[in-house]
């Protein structure tokens, strides 16, 4: 059985990836600081708790494996908090990546799955956002996100260490499963934010915004589904396994929905009143975000199964349920 190392693993997205990996027949190695992620989402592999910092850590765990490849998760994903405190994101994200690929150079490991992102595109010029679009972000987040790419880039031209970056757009939804969902604590994401007021566990969700030049007058984003997303990283480590050379995909539903769409579309689901305050917009927020996914799914094969907004907004619903009923891994229906 091959063994993928799994970085950030106990988090959000690349558990559901741990899960994706287990069914393709590989054997997912969490290596993971439970910084933000959860040892209890660690189901489907062995998992080292080890920083992505820690070069003797990484080496250890690369030689006790010895992974076909790696997929790499781990990283700080605030991006407010990456404008107030940018050398976090860089000291984490950049010269922890670093560490990784170097030690992934050592070792003889010559393929990776990476966690980019859409905010590498800064304000889009056009959308839908294709991968050719000029990358200028406008935080530090995005930022750090764009120099991994870079150094992919480097050490496949120095080293032949090979990559295929994943641009994601917004991910949402849960494992339709219920083994696996977003826990993210502080959560700054508008599905969960939502499904929480639904809950009563806030006591309303903020719009920031009411009058962008956008049908409902709200901001328009890409959601897609977690359990998608898990798809494309299998497929791209296949891709890899086969020769693939090192390059990035947008990985997004190629649908915007409108903040009020997901608001009307959570009431649908929960059958719950959801209050809403109007909120001041947020600088560098752009009216609308939607990618362009088509080139993944014509060269890689890859097609989103839960497309729909009820669906993403049903499996997470169906989550949260569960966990605020202490029966995490339990589907309440
Ligand atoms: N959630 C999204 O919508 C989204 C969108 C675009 C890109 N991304 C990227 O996807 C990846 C996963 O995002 P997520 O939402 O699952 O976040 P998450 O916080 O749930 O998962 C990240 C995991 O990485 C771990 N981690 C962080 N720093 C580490 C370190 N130094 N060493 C070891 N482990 C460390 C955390 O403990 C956590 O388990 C991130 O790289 C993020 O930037 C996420």
């Amino acid at each position: 059985m091959k063994h993928v190392l799994v970085t950030g693993g106990a988090g959000y997205i690349g558990s559901h990836a741990c899960k994706a990996l287990d069914l393709a027949g590989y054997i997912p190695v969490t290596f993971d600081n439970l910084a933000y992620g959860h040892r209890s989402s660690v189901r489907w592999g062995p998992f080292v708790h080890g920083d992505i910092l820690d070069r003797a850590a990484l080496d250890a765990a690369l030689r006790a494996w010895q992974p076909v490849a790696v997929m790499h998760f781990a990283a700080f994903a605030y991006v407010g908090e990456s404008v107030t405190n940018p050398g976090k994101y860089y000291r984490n994200n950049v010269a922890g990546s670093l560490t990784l690929l170097e030690a992934m150079r050592d070792a003889g490991v010559g393929q990776c799955v990476f966690s980019s992102t859409c905010a590498t595109y800064g304000v889009p010029q056009a959308v839908p956002i294709a991968e050719d679009h000029p990358q200028n972000p406008i935080n530090p987040y995005g930022a750090s996100k764009l120099m991994i790419e870079r150094m992919l880039h480097d050490f496949d031209t120095a080293h032949g260490l090979r990559s295929i970056s994943l641009r994601y757009f917004n991910a949402a939804g849960a494992d339709p499963e219920g083994e696996t969902g977003e826990a993210h604590d502080p959560e700054t994401h508008l599905i969960p934010l939502v499904l929480d007021a639904a809950a009563g566990v806030r006591p309303d969700v903020t719009v920031f915004g009411g009058d962008y030049p956008t049908p409902d007058g709200t901001c328009i984003r890409d959601y897609i589904h977690v359990t998608d997303l898990a798809q494309a990283h299998v497929l791209a480590l296949q891709a890899l396994q086969a020769g693939a050379s090192t390059t990035a995909y947008n990985l997004g539903n190629g649908k915007g929905f409108s903040v009020k769409q997901v608001i009307d579309a959570a009431r649908a689901v929960t059958a719950l009143n959801i209050p809403v305050r109007m909120g001041p917009k947020r600088a560098g927020d752009p009216p609308e975000l939607v990618g362009n996914s088509s080139r993944m799914r014509t060269e890689l094969g890859w097609s989103p199964q839960h497309a729909d907004l009820p669906d993403i907004v049903g499996t997470a619903w169906r989550w949260h349920q569960a966990q605020r009923a202490g029966n995490a891994g339990q589907v309440i229906s």
